[in-house]
């Protein structure tokens, strides 16, 4: 049985795997791609890497997917797990791959075995990542780096409250420290595990300093295990200054709260949330992303694709969300700039707020008990959250140029001029006809919809686009599992 330095295993999954050295020689096999090495060659021409999301159950299907995206040239390709691994139910998603496969949402890599993790890894020339949604992701990183692959998603907060109704922060905090202490012990031994950590969260409407507080903390846990490279990921909120400041922000904020010898590079998430229909409007999403995430620095962009409004996209639609976003971020757009005071003013509110919320959480004699006990507290909160750990009581809107501010900040410690700036920014102006809470953050949700209705399709549909949107027959989305991964 493999000894994985404290890592605590399901004893039938380690009783499969091979041993630490094994693994480790094979991780160090020279000419192996990782992603820690496409992350900095990013950094240093200035343009993002690009990766798809993509999993499908069986291995042949798995390894013609990764085949088919190739040639679209993504710098790092996903196995995107399926949702009974991810929530370690290995026998039942083992039982859908003998019979049918197709009938999983995802790779399910316990399952499939570490042996056949080895023949995706070789089956392209870029590395590989694993992205899931666990929890609980201990097995699975025991597969995943035996397996290979040295890029694994997820954390103790962002991987538990968007997608569990009720595993405590405790649990899910102290089972990701174990991932993390391993990549620690990874790093000594010579392999640079990347740590991307999923800022994202419940997808809808996130404050940028929420998704910034929680990926500082978890990055901040992470170090302290010994990881040394990390990507935050920052979802695209749709307001571009508000979105470039973000990620630049990440920048700032790592220098200030983690070690200097972790390497940071900041991902961004292709907009995650209510996406358009048509694909001329679908697609000019897709390569503002791109050219977001170029102007915001980013070393890394996940694209999305056309089919982002019907479920989980097909090979061809995928390799052309990967080139769209190529070409968003490509040479094509440098004569694009911003305005750069108003991106500077987006960067002083976001990084202010999000010291004002994560020092006192810093300054805790245990980090995971501070983070635990604020969000028992509120002080420390997601809006929208699947899961009964976190109150959900701050409330986000979109300002009249679409930037997602605090309607409400619940009980976030958030200083009086920070609030100031969130109500003064969502201030309606005189003779506005007021609007019910729901309301507004229905149409906050459906921004980009309602764009596309004004600018596309207004002619033929005079539907809101919020009604519009829920016309959709269920028999357009070929899988109902829409949380983000
Ligand atoms: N393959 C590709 N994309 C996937 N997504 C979820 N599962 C898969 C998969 N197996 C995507 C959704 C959405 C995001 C949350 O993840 O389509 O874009």
């Amino acid at each position: 049985m493999a000894d994985l330095h404290g890592l605590e295993l399901t004893p039938q999954v380690a009783a499969a795997l091979p041993d630490w050295s094994q693994i480790l020689a094979h991780l160090k096999e020279p000419g192996r791609p990782h992603a820690v090495d496409v992350l900095r060659a990013a950094r240093a021409s200035g343009r993002p890497a690009v990766q798809p999301r993509c999993g499908v159950g069986g291995q042949q299907q798995m390894l013609g997917l990764l085949r088919e995206l190739e040639p679209a040239r993504p710098d790092i390709l996903s196995v995107t797990i399926d949702s009974h691994t991810r929530l370690k139910k290995f026998a039942t998603a083992e039982a859908l791959l003998g019979g049918n496969p197709a009938d999983l949402n995802g790779y399910p890599l316990v399952a499939h075995g570490w042996q056949r993790g080895r023949e995706l890894v070789e089956s392209v020339s870029v590395p590989l990542e694993v992205r899931h949604g666990s929890p609980d992701g201990r097995d699975l990183f025991a597969v995943t780096i035996a397996s290979g692959i040295s890029s694994f998603e997820g954390g103790g907060i962002g991987y538990n409250l968007p997608y569990s109704k009720d595993v405590p922060l405790s649990r899910s905090l102290r089972d990701w420290q174990q991932v993390d202490a391993l990549c620690g012990r990874l790093a000594q031994d010579g392999v640079v595990v990347d740590r991307e950590l999923f800022g994202t969260l419940t997808a809808v409407l996130m404050p940028p300093s929420i998704s910034l507080a929680v990926l500082l903390l978890e990055a901040a846990a992470a170090a302290r295990e010994g990881v040394k490279c990390i990507s935050p990921a920052y979802p695209q909120g749709g307001e571009v200054h508000q979105d470039i400041a973000a990620l630049r922000a990440i920048r700032s904020l790592a220098r200030r709260y983690l070690p200097a010898d972790v390497e940071v590079y900041p991902v961004l998430h292709g907009f995650m949330g209510a996406f358009p229909r048509t694909p001329e409007f679908a697609n000019a999403l897709i390569l503002h992303g791109g050219l977001v995430a170029r102007l915001g620095g980013a070393a890394k962009v996940i694209n999305k694709t056309a089919q982002e409004a019907y479920g989980i996209p097909d090979a061809a639609a995928n390799a052309s969300g990967i080139s769209l976003t190529r070409l968003g971020a490509s040479d094509l757009f440098d004569f694009v700039t911003v305005d750069e005071a108003r991106v500077a003013e987006e960067q002083y509110w976001v990084e202010r707020e999000v010291a004002e919320i994560i020092e006192p959480v810093l300054g805790a004699a245990d980090l995971l008990d501070g983070i635990e006990a604020a969000f028992r507290a509120g002080r420390l909160d997601i809006p929208f959250s699947a899961s009964i750990h976190a109150h959900s009581r701050v409330v986000p809107g979109r300002d009249r140029t679409g930037a997602i501010r605090y309607a409400d900040c619940g009980a976030l410690p958030l200083s009086a001029a920070s609030r100031r700036f969130h109500a003064e920014r969502l201030r309606a102006p005189e003779g506005t006809p007021p609007r019910s809470l729901i309301d507004a953050v229905t149409s906050d949700i459906y921004y980009f919809l309602a764009k596309e209705d004004l600018l596309l399709t207004s002619a033929s549909s005079s539907a809101s686009p919020v009604s519009s949107s829920s016309s959709f027959s269920s028999s357009d989305t070929s899988d109902t599992e829409t949380r983000p991964r």
